[in-house]
């Protein structure tokens, strides 16, 4: 096949399936789906929920890499399956798999629970403290202030940076790195005054100190955020704050 395949030729796709209350384990179907190169893996799997088998179940909503709920194992890889085209994986078959390190719900949809309540415990969020607001209403910036954590503010939650993490893999405690990198971007706002409520967790064994630094996190992001790059300045930061509490037991910093 090449990718001048017309639309009469296909391409194999090997895909998870799992009920719950039916199967025991994932096991894996096979399909053939019509190639077409300017498809992408999300295009094959709606082929198959329109044309073969409606009990097909996935997330998807903006086909455009903004949502962030499409992820999944695609031949062995975090992807978006919106930004997964079939002709990078001529001559198939592919195989798409739930994100690998949550539980699965069905099919290729994964349990969010436990980063939504890690994710609602580092309060992503603009925190003003006890400041009276500006006389305006406007808190302004310098670009240099909005450069500081714009970079942190791209993730669109996906999770394909926790699926490639092999710490979250073993650590079910460990915050993980978007998580963590949302924490950076509030912490490093220049509106922000909700650093200290922060940290008591994001700055403990079960934060930043569980990364090792694989960088697997930052390989993976399809909005080219670097989790792993946050995490680190986190630790760098919060060792400098250590050194500091110590020369300085009495407040002066
Ligand atoms: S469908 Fe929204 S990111 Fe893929």
């Amino acid at each position: 096949m090449t990718s001048g395949a017309t639309t009469t030729q296909t391409i194999g796709f090997e895909i998870a399936r799992y009920l719950p209350g039916e199967d025991r384990a994932p096991t894996l179907r096979h399909y053939d789906v019509p190639y077409r190169p300017e498809w992408v893996v999300l295009d094959a799997l709606n082929y198959l929920k329109d044309e073969v088998d409606g009990t097909l179940s996935f997330r998807w909503s903006c086909r455009m890499g903004v949502c962030g709920s499409c992820g999944a194992m695609v031949n062995g890889v975090p992807r978006l399956m919106c930004a997964a085209f079939l002709r990078d994986y001529l001559p198939g078959p592919i195989r798409v798999e739930p994100l690998a390190n949550f539980p699965i719900e069905r099919d290729l949809v994964i349990v969010l629970d436990d980063f939504m309540q890690k994710l609602r415990a580092v309060k992503p969020w603009i925190i003003p403290g006890d400041r009276p607001p500006p006389a305006d209403a406007e808190y302004r910036q310098t670009p240099a202030q909005l450069a500081d954590f714009k970079q942190y503010s791209m993730c669109i939650n996906c999770l394909l940076c926790y699926s490639a993490c092999p710490v979250y893999q073993h650590e079910e405690e460990f915050l993980g790195p978007a998580v963590l990198a949302l924490a950076q971007r509030y912490d490093h706002d220049s509106r922000d005054r909700g650093n200290s409520q922060r940290h008591e967790l994001t700055w403990s064994d079960e934060g930043i100190w569980d990364c090792t630094f694989v960088g697997e996190c930052s390989a993976v992001c399809p909005k080219h955020v670097d989790p792993a790059g946050a995490i680190q300045q986190a630790k760098v930061e919060s060792t400098m704050d250590w050194y500091r509490s110590v020369l300085w037991p009495f407040g002066r910093r």
